[in-house]
């Protein structure tokens, strides 16, 4: 167990080595309390895609998982993108393999493809228009096509389905620590709480969405926390976001309904990670060039859609 002592030392050894590297740290909403707690800007996939693009900063920390830095990476080519633990991948974005994604594309001449940013820059790059959970059904609406092929995340995709008028297809792939929230441990959480409400994200199982008050990225869940007038909200997301959602409504109490909603890759990175990256300036994040520009113009078409929640 670290000491609180040190922890702070920490804390303030990161801060310090941010400014003297003129780097901006961005940290995902599942991070460690005291990752989110140091970083600059904590987020959803949207809200770092955003801050990356538009960051005059020379250095980006990333604190998150690989395809978030790539995509930080893809988007600001003139600053260092670097991330602490390089090994923080996302099982879902494996899902997929350009040789897959090919061979869907002949299946479907002229069908554009959405790619969730759940995936890797090759996969970007072979696709027509990015998505995150924040604007997953403006962007599959915005698209000029009768038809969508959406990848890789097959609840994702239904979730679009239900309200988009595209005929949609899409592939198989799915996200292990969501697909662990069972229906039935939001139904004991609802018997055991009443009057509260259920917000989920859509990486969620169809037959937990089904049983969802509203259903939205994660940053779209701070919003709904703030704007209920619910005083107990069951959160079907993976558990680093308590820390906001507690720090910005005292007043209310959340509930995470499963134990299992933890991300182990989320959870890799240690402020001790922070300090040696930044001292070393090392595990910088790259992307072969000819894929980046294929991959950022994907990424910049979704950036030209507003946000969903
Ligand atoms: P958000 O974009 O909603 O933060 O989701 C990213 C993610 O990986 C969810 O598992
Ligand atoms: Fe990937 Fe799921 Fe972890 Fe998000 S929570 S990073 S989708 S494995």
């Amino acid at each position: 167990m670290k000491n609180n002592k040190h922890m702070e030392e920490l804390k303030k050894e990161v801060r310090a080595l941010l400014k003297e590297r003129d780097a901006i740290m961005l940290a995902h909403n599942y991070q460690r309390d005291e990752i989110q707690e140091v970083a600059d800007l904590t987020g959803d996939s949207l809200a770092l895609s955003q801050e990356a693009a538009k960051s005059t900063a020379k250095v980006i920390l990333f604190c998150g998982v690989r395809f978030m830095a790539e995509s930080a990476a893809i988007l600001s080519p003139d600053k260092t993108v670097i991330m602490p633990r390089p090994d923080a991948g996302c099982p879902m974005a494996d899902m997929i393999t350009p040789e897959d994604l090919i061979k869907e594309k002949e299946k479907r001449p002229g069908v554009p493809v959405v790619a969730y940013v759940n995936t890797t820059a090759a996969i970007k790059a072979l696709s027509d228009i990015c998505c995150t959970s924040a604007n997953a059904v403006r962007v599959v609406n915005s698209v000029a096509s009768e038809r969508v092929y959406m990848i890789p995340d097959k609840n994702l995709s239904h979730y679009v389905s239900l309200t988009s008028s595209k005929k949609m297809q899409w592939w198989h792939g799915w996200c292990p620590t969501h697909e662990r929230l069972k229906p039935v441990e939001v139904i004991k959480a609802k018997d055991a709480n009443p009057g509260a409400v259920f917000v989920c994200h859509p990486e969620c199982h169809p037959d937990v969405v089904k049983l969802a008050d509203h259903v939205c990225s994660t940053s779209g869940m701070y919003k709904f926390a703030k704007e209920t007038s619910a005083k107990t909200i069951i959160v079907g997301t993976e558990m680093g976001i308590l820390y906001r959602l507690k720090k910005e409504n005292p007043d209310k109490k959340f509930i995470i309904p499963s134990k299992a909603l933890i991300c182990p890759n989320m959870k890799l990175t240690t402020l001790e990670d922070a300090v040696i990256a930044l001292k070393e300036m090392k595990n910088i994040i790259t992307v072969d060039e000819s894929v980046r520009l294929k991959a950022k113009a994907a990424l910049d078409k979704m950036l030209a859609v507003p946000r969903d929640v």
